[in-house]
């Protein structure tokens, strides 16, 4: 095989399958293992310590808890920390594999006292399975039904106080129903650049590899608001460093890792360089919408939604209306940096008030 040569773009679609490719075992060394060691969402990590600690101050089960927000924000990571803080197993299961009422039914029975159940992706849950739920949530009961046909019958079966914890990146999926169980909800938010700056150094130690803080600060830059993002571009740095550098993480190796990658300072890779200079070619800047976005870029729209607009929209460079996705001025004047006056200002300028 040709070798590829040192410092040439990388034309693979590093965000997309960091981003789509969900709990990879290698993820688990990373993993913060407490909440003392898990850094950022403090609002979320301090509401979490209290029920941690009046939980056990009640000798009691946590109450039901629904983290929801972005992918690769730290939803797994917190049921695993809950589950090893209360000193309980964690049962891990998600939306789209509970098929039938058989299934919810099994996991449920098998319960222990205090155990925590993780229900990943928990809009996926067909509507059947959510409606046992209920019951279980509610009273620690499940109505089992046996045999069918004039033989039917309902079989209750009490359960052992247990937490539901249930993650979700669309919570506006979820039913009224079920949100309303959930004794508490929280959001996981974006990550600053400087708690990823933190988390960088963290990574890098758990990887072996001494980082310097400029290298740290680019990478954090670089990572979109998202630990999974950052953990992925270590281990591409770490892997570039001990083909191309030696064997340490210099700002050298880093910048050439990353200018592999093409991803920028704004952390902006080909792919949403593509959809906003499609937009702004092809569109006229919008309103454009995202079925005909992701034909005209090449991807599949769910991706488009999911990995890469709540990014340009966080960013401000792209905005949602009701007609589409327009192109903010902030897209001009990164498309364009030569020209002072944003396009967009221009087009503005050409429907002069009627005198
Ligand atoms: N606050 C944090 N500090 C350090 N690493 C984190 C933090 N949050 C998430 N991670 C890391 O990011 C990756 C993705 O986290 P995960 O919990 O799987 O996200 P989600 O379930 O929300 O998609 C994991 O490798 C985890 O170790
Ligand atoms: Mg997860």
């Amino acid at each position: 095989m040709k070798s590829r040569k040192k410092g040439s773009t990388l034309h693979s679609p590093f965000l997309k399958s960091t981003m789509k490719k969900k709990d990879a075992s290698f993820e688990a060394p990373l993993r913060p293992l407490s909440l003392q060691e898990f850094t950022g969402q403090p609002h979320t990590a301090a509401r979490l310590q209290i029920l941690i600690q009046a939980a056990k101050k009640r000798n009691d089960a946590l109450g039901h808890l629904l983290f929801f927000g972005p992918p690769g924000l730290g939803k797994t990571t917190l049921a695993q920390i809950l589950a090893g803080e209360m000193e309980k197993k964690l049962i891990t299961t998600s939306g789209p594999v509970i098929e039938k009422p058989a299934d919810i039914a099994g996991i449920l029975t098998s319960l222990q006292e205090g155990d925590c159940l993780f229900i990943d992706e928990i809009h996926r849950l067909p509507k059947t399975i959510e409606e046992y739920l209920y019951s279980a949530m509610e009273d620690f009961r499940i109505d089992l039904m046996i045999d069918s046909g004039p033989n039917a019958r309902s079989v209750p079966i009490e359960l052992p106080p247990f937490t539901l914890i249930g993650a979700t990146t669309k919570s506006g999926m979820l039913s009224s129903p079920l949100r309303t169980r959930f004794h508490h909800q929280l959001r996981l938010d974006y990550y600053s650049v400087e708690t990823l700056t933190t988390i960088a150094f963290r990574t890098a130690k758990l990887l072996g590899k001494p980082l310097d803080p400029p290298s740290a600060l680019s990478i954090a830059k670089r990572s979109r608001g998202t630990p999974r993002v950052l953990n992925n571009l270590m281990r591409w740095l770490r892997d570039y460093a001990d083909i191309h550098a030696g064997g340490t993480i210099s700002q050298e190796s880093t910048k050439e890792a990353l200018d592999m990658l093409a991803i920028d300072e704004k952390g902006l890779d080909e792919m949403d360089k593509k959809i906003l200079t499609v937009m702004m070619e092809h569109h006229n800047g919008g309103p454009v919408g995202i079925n005909t976005l992701a034909l005209a870029v090449g991807e599949e729209s769910s991706t488009i939604a999911e990995v890469y607009e709540p990014f340009l929209v966080r960013e401000g460079l792209i905005k949602r209306t009701p007609r589409g996705r327009e192109l903010t001025p902030l897209a001009y004047a990164y498309l364009q940096p030569e020209k002072n006056t944003p396009a967009s200002e221009n087009k503005h300028h050409i429907r002069e008030p009627k005198a």
